[in-house]
């Protein structure tokens, strides 16, 4: 069966104060789940009518449509989506209302049996308006509601609360749903199954979203709701249910997120302050997880778990995404070579439906800056059932959180977590997380090497003393770099295809390259371990396609100027990020970085290949910062 993905942030509110500037706001901070269209409905304080307002393309669309209406109203829903099927038009955008003009839902989810539910009221005649699966919802409530009152339910909450308890048991796949009714005009249902959705407790209003930078200028006071719970919300109070209709009573936790006031200086686009960021985002890092010894003096990795979390662990298995997966996969490289556990990296994608056996002392690591990705999540939650259906203790849960955002679903999922602490960060193309993504890896790596012995006290004190060096080097290699690679991108604004090249730890800089690239600029590119070059993508070669080789001098240094020889004697323009070294010279151009260690040198690779990647996207007039399809935070499968 085909699905209809939508991938979208949700927001609702009901209080006294007015809807519409809170969705907008909400919706402005979730705006990176998706932003091919928007749309809000709100009661209309007077009539009691619904109010529905969409718009095609970004949310200042919708800004603009509102402002030209007076609605009033203390009661709404809003929706930012991102969509794969049903094309971003005005039709497609949630809210979604039903016939009667009574019913708006706004979901974040995919309803699998969409198709057979939509036969179904075909059949009995509802006129479907989009190509969504979302508008079988309100048809469906609408329907149920007219059952209910058949039974003499009252005309109030609870009545919407099981007209949407009944219809919820049909549908099949994830989804978070907030749902207006006309007939209840002060209460607003909300519910969830396999996506987030959290409730805010402000002064005088409930809100609900999808995440919670929505609600944090609202409150601090939150609810998350568990999977599988619905919840019924007026001005007065909220009432949670699970999926066997127990009411459910919980202490409210509060929000350990301040308003960041995100600033893009006199940068043209986020990106590109995200990328200048870097030598903060290192300083940041080291200055948290670096400390001095106190016996000894000397700067020790300090990661929030102890010596038996290390000691226990045979095995280490990643699970990640895109450019998590990218940084997985240095980390992979180190934490083998470095620190000798046998560590393999997974797509989250493919690993949470044909996962490994599962082996004891295994240590299980999900990589996401969102810590909101469907498919990671979802491979860490089978992770965690899996192993609890094993009796002995070596299988016990051991999963570890890498993330940017600690109080995220993947947050809530363990209390082994490594904060990145690499800021909010805006542009869609991930850089700064990244980077701070591969520094956690290097911590993980020296704290394995020095509890399993696997590295001399020396080469663990180069290591740190090499990450120690990191600020200026990067802020030197920007102030380098951002001028000549601008001019770079003049040359090569316009070519079709890009090959990047890399070996061992910097084979996943080669993909992160490409990856950075495509996702900017629409270039095709593609990233290939050096080697593997002369097996098929040679092919590929001619005067018309740059040849990007990270060469880094180290174990395979010499095969990786021989790779770029073959790419040469193909007619390719071969560009070098290498630093000024024997052998160098074959390069067309050379992107100069600093000579220093192998082990730290994709901290270093990274820099010029996300500053070419920005130069030529910005040369292009692309909008860098929100690429055309893509969304900040990928939450369906
Ligand atoms: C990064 O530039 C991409 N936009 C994307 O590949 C991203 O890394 C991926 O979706 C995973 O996101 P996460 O780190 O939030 O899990």
């Amino acid at each position: 069966m085909k699905k209809i993905v939508s991938m979208c942030g949700i927001v609702a509110v009901t209080g006294y104060k007015k809807a519409i500037p809170l969705l907008i706001d909400g919706l402005k901070k979730l705006e990176y789940r998706g932003y091919d269209s928007a749309g809000i409905a709100v009661i209309n304080s007077e009539t009691k009518e619904i109010i529905c307002n969409k718009a095609e393309g970004k949310l200042k669309n919708l800004i603009c449509n509102v402002s030209h209406t007076n609605i009033e109203g203390t009661i709404g829903i809003g929706h930012t989506r991102w969509a794969t099927h049903g094309k971003p038009e005005v039709k497609n955008a949630h809210p979604h209302v039903d016939n009667s003009g009574k019913v708006a839902v706004v979901q974040n989810g995919i309803i699998e049996n969409y198709q057979e539910l939509k036969n179904r009221l075909e059949k009995d005649g509802v006129v479907f308006h989009s190509d969504t699966d979302t508008e079988v919802i309100p048809h469906l409530i609408q329907k149920e509601l007219i059952a209910l009152n058949k039974l003499k339910l009252d005309n109030n909450g609870s009545t919407l609360l099981v007209a949407v308890r009944n219809v919820i048991s049909d549908l099949e796949g994830s989804y978070a749903l907030a749902i207006l009714w006309a007939g209840a005009p002060e209460s607003l249902v909300v519910a969830r199954k396999q996506a987030p959705l959290i409730i805010g407790i402000g002064e005088g209003e409930f809100i609900c979203a999808s995440d919670t930078p929505a609600i944090a200028n609202l409150t601090k006071i939150i609810l998350p709701m568990e999977d599988e719970e619905i919840a019924l919300l007026t001005p007065l109070g909220i009432e949670i249910y699970d999926s066997n209709n127990e009411r459910q009573y919980r202490n409210p936790i509060s929000l350990q997120i301040s308003e960041q006031v995100i600033d893009k200086m006199n940068f043209k686009h986020y990106m590109l302050k995200e990328i200048y960021d870097q030598p903060d985002t290192a300083k940041n890092w080291l200055e948290k997880y670096l400390v001095k010894d106190s016996n000894t003096g000397k700067l020790e990795v300090n990661y929030p778990f102890d010596t038996k979390f290390f000691e226990s662990i045979e095995r280490i298995e990643i699970v990640a995404c895109g450019t998590s997966k990218n940084a997985a996969m240095v980390g992979s490289y180190l934490l083998q070579q470095f620190s000798g556990i046998p560590t393999n990296v997974f797509y989250a994608s493919e690993f949470r439906y044909s996962p490994p056996p599962l082996l004891p002392n295994t240590l299980t690591i999900g990589v996401t800056q969102s810590g909101e990705t469907a498919d990671t999540i979802a491979a860490i939650n089978m992770e965690i059932k899996r192993r609890s259906l094993m009796s002995e203790k070596r299988y016990k849960p051991n999963i570890l959180a890498i993330t940017n955002r600690v109080e995220s679903s993947i947050g809530r999922k363990t209390s082994n977590i490594i904060d990145i602490c690499a800021g909010t960060e805006i542009g869609v193309a991930a850089t700064k997380t990244f980077f701070a993504q591969l520094l956690s890896f290097y911590g993980l790596a020296i704290k394995f090497a020095q509890i399993k012995g696997s590295q001399s006290n020396q080469n663990i004190r180069e290591l740190i003393s090499d990450l120690v060096q990191l600020p200026p080097l990067v802020e030197e290699l920007l102030e380098k770099h951002n001028k000549s690679s601008a001019k770079l991108a003049h040359d090569f604004f316009n070519v079709k295809d890009v090959i990047f090249l890399g070996r061992g730890i910097n084979y996943p800089i080669a993909l992160e390259g490409a990856l950075k690239l495509k996702e900017i600029s629409y270039i095709h590119a593609a990233g290939y371990p050096a080697g593997e070059m002369k097996h098929g993508p040679i092919a590929l070669l001619d005067k018309k396609v740059p040849v990007i080789s990270i060469a880094t001098p180290g174990e395979v240094f010499d095969k990786v100027i021989s790779n770029a020889q073959e790419a040469k004697a193909r007619d390719a323009y071969l560009i070098g990020v290498a630093p000024d070294y024997s052998g160098t010279e074959i390069f067309d151009y050379l992107m100069t970085i600093p000579l220093t260690s192998e082990w730290i040198s994709p901290l270093i690779s990274i820099i010029p290949l996300q500053l070419l990647s920005y130069h030529i996207a910005a040369h292009r007039g692309l909008d860098v910062d929100q690429p055309r399809n893509l969304a900040k935070s990928v939450t369906v499968e």
